[in-house]
């Protein structure tokens, strides 16, 4: 895994998932590790951000590297004219690694094509979000002991939503059944179906929320997300179409588990936040992990 970009979940393996999760779990029992001394990450970041951006700047910190970059381009030479190519020439020359995030699907792969040090996709447009799957994957099996034979209940905007969209990807490697709820206007991308029919894989694609959350092992909760509708009349029409209280978690099995890459806005109530089957908040302290499992990989440090 030295120098090689994570740009698509598909870029590693799943014996290369199954190596960040070993490694995440050794960085979650010793944390502080000084590997990254002398060494420079400059994260990138042309949308806003709170999970991504600070675990991995905290990640970095935590082993002894040390961070360069933007949170809003307005703040670099972008509102000059300067073009995403140069940005990337350029700043690759200052660091060791790049994590950028960026509005259009395929400006990490381009940024990956550009630079000469390794680039992470922090989340491009609706395409994919590669380092949340890893830590979602950690979630999963820290929470159910396995990646094996799970139910997982995909809900929300299944269109828009990137993080569906990798998890889909990895899980299917560990013969997942998946359950897609979303109004019609947000339903999962056609060629993520054909993807799994591929497989061989087993899908439904539903409405109803409640009647189904009994058969789950993780309920995937997702925002639905407002700033990549066109139709602002369509947002407002879906926005509220999934809100789970706490009251629906009754009946649902013992082990299952809540997640939710946040930030959430209206999706899940926050009487639920009490449950002890609510995992988003832990979800994303296991990004601190994993993201260091990530980097210090990437860098050919572990
Ligand atoms: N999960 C996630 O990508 O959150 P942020 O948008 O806050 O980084």
């Amino acid at each position: 895994m030295k120098n090689k970009s994570l740009v698509s979940i598909t870029d590693y393996s799943k014996e290369e998932y199954l190596r960040i999760l070993s490694l995440a779990d050794e960085f979650e029992n010793y944390p502080n590790q000084s590997i990254l001394k002398g060494k420079v990450v400059a994260t990138l970041f042309f949308e806003p951000s709170t999970r991504t951006r600070l675990s991995f700047e905290s990640a970095v910190l935590k082993m002894g590297g040390r961070v360069i970059g933007f949170s809003d381009s307005n703040s670099s030479s972008i509102t000059k004219g300067e073009t995403l190519y140069d940005t990337i020439k350029i700043v690759s020359n200052y660091c060791d690694l790049i994590v950028i995030r960026h509005p259009l699907e395929g400006a990490a792969r381009f940024a990956s094509e550009l630079a000469n040090v390794p680039v992470i996709n922090a989340g491009d447009g609706a395409n994919q979000h590669p380092s949340q799957t890893l830590l979602d994957l950690y979630s999963i099996f820290k929470t159910q002991g396995t990646l094996d034979n799970l139910t997982i209940l995909m809900v929300g905007d299944l269109k828009y939503g990137r993080t569906v969209h990798s998890l889909l990807m990895a899980m299917s490697q560990f013969q997942t059944t998946f359950h897609f709820i979303s109004p019609d206007e947000l339903k999962m991308p056609e060629e993520y179906k054909y993807y799994l029919n591929c497989l061989g894989l087993k899908y439904s694609e539903q409405k109803d929320f409640a009647g189904n959350l009994a058969i789950a092992d993780i309920i995937y909760m997702t925002r639905v997300q407002k700033e990549r509708f066109s139709d602002p009349i369509e947002y407002e029409r879906t926005k509220n179409a999934y809100i789970l209280k706490n009251k629906m978690l009754d009946g649902t099995k013992d082990t299952m588990r809540v997640l939710h890459p946040l930030p959430r806005v209206n999706e899940i109530d926050q009487d639920v936040d009490v449950n002890p089957k609510a995992y988003y908040f832990t979800q994303a302290l296991n990004g601190i992990y994993v993201r260091q499992a990530i980097i210090a990989s990437m860098l050919g440090l572990k």
